[in-house]
């Protein structure tokens, strides 16, 4: 698009990345050899017979579950410290190549932990992808561990005691809690009691809600005590809701490629970006699961401006609540604007 070097230039900063969906076709064809782990059999599961079947199945995720079969089978072949590193240095440098100066990147420490891998392991391979993109690209990470809400609530409240007695949040390791997979289905409140706990502790919540639920999932996510809200598309179907938390300046973390991909809307031109703008709903633009998505962050920025033609003036609003919206110290956020 012609902004796209003004776009490049502009200091964007990602709230809403997933470490395990940078995991690219080629990455899990080569851990999976390197790791000795089997891929599902391509007699019963076609889209494993090779890394091109693969890359063309991402084309048709029917739904957000159809998707998540993918995204829980690709992040199966993460087994050592140092895959988990690699795969976040990988992230961390796509983004700085498209423009980022601060990322705040979710991780789902359950489904490794349910396949054997510690804790430990899956935190501290991340924690030295995140340290090693503070110091080798002057990038501000934060790390947020996301509950699944397709297991059982006991195994959150089990890897949360793991986290609490971790110190890893008053060690500046992980910085704030979401909540993410399924949404339509398990109970809206199932975190309830380990929210209630995070707040106690001072910890930043934030939780997906809005994706493919109607709005009381996000209405449930805020009366739980989430500060911020992944996806959120969904809101604009209650003006009431709408306007609380535009009063509020609750962020809503949009993923229009994402959002397409899942057919959650049928195309760019549908992701409400515009009615947010007007009704001073507080948004950032980032990627979700960009390597099953087809798009990082500039991608996602482009393909906003090519559906919805945004002023320059526009995108500065978009970029400065990005900033000040991010759960970093002020002294932080003066050098990013
Ligand atoms: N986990 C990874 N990507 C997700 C999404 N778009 N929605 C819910 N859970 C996810
Ligand atoms: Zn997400």
């Amino acid at each position: 698009s012609p902004l796209h070097d003004f776009l490049h230039g502009l200091p964007k900063c990602e709230h809403h990345v997933h470490l395990e969906g940078c995991m690219s076709p080629e990455l899990i064809f080569t851990l999976a050899q390197r790791n000795n782990i089997s891929l599902p059999d391509p007699a019963t599961n076609p889209a494993y017979a090779s890394i091109a079947a693969l890359t063309a199945r991402y084309d048709h995720f029917s739904s957000l579950d159809d998707f998540l079969a993918f995204y829980f089978q690709g992040m199966a072949v993460l087994m050592n410290e140092a895959d988990f590193a690699d795969l976040a240095w990988w992230y961390f440098r796509k983004a700085h190549s498209d423009g980022v100066h601060h990322a705040e990147v979710f991780f789902d420490p359950q489904v490794h932990i349910d396949r054997g891998i510690p804790y430990e392991t899956v935190v501290n391979g991340f924690a030295q992808g995140c340290q090693r993109a503070e110091n080798e690209l002057g990038l501000s990470t934060r790390l947020i561990l996301c509950f699944v809400r397709h297991l059982p609530v006991d195994n959150a409240a089990s890897v949360y005691e793991k986290f609490v007695s971790s110190g890893h949040f008053e060690a500046g390791v992980v910085h704030g809690l979401g909540w993410s997979s399924t949404e339509v289905g398990p109970p809206k409140d199932m975190f309830r009691e380990q929210y209630a706990d995070a707040l106690t502790r001072n910890i930043p919540l934030t939780a997906h809600a809005g994706e493919e639920g109607d709005p009381t999932y996000i209405s449930t996510a805020l009366e739980l005590g989430a500060t911020r809200i992944d996806h959120g598309i969904r809101l604009i179907e209650d003006p009431e809701l709408m306007k609380r938390v535009a009063a509020q300046g609750t962020l809503l973390t949009v993923c229009p490629l994402s959002n397409v991909r899942l057919r959650c809307v049928p195309a760019v031109e549908h992701v409400p970006i515009r009615k947010f703008l007007e009704a001073g709903v507080k948004f950032s633009i980032n990627s979700d699961d960009p390597a099953y998505f087809g798009g990082y962050i500039l991608d996602n920025y482009c393909a906003v401006q090519e559906a919805h033609q945004l002023s320059v003036l526009e995108w500065r609003i978009i970029a400065e609540n990005s900033v000040q919206q991010s759960w970093i110290e002020n002294s932080r956020k003066a050098e990013l604007l």
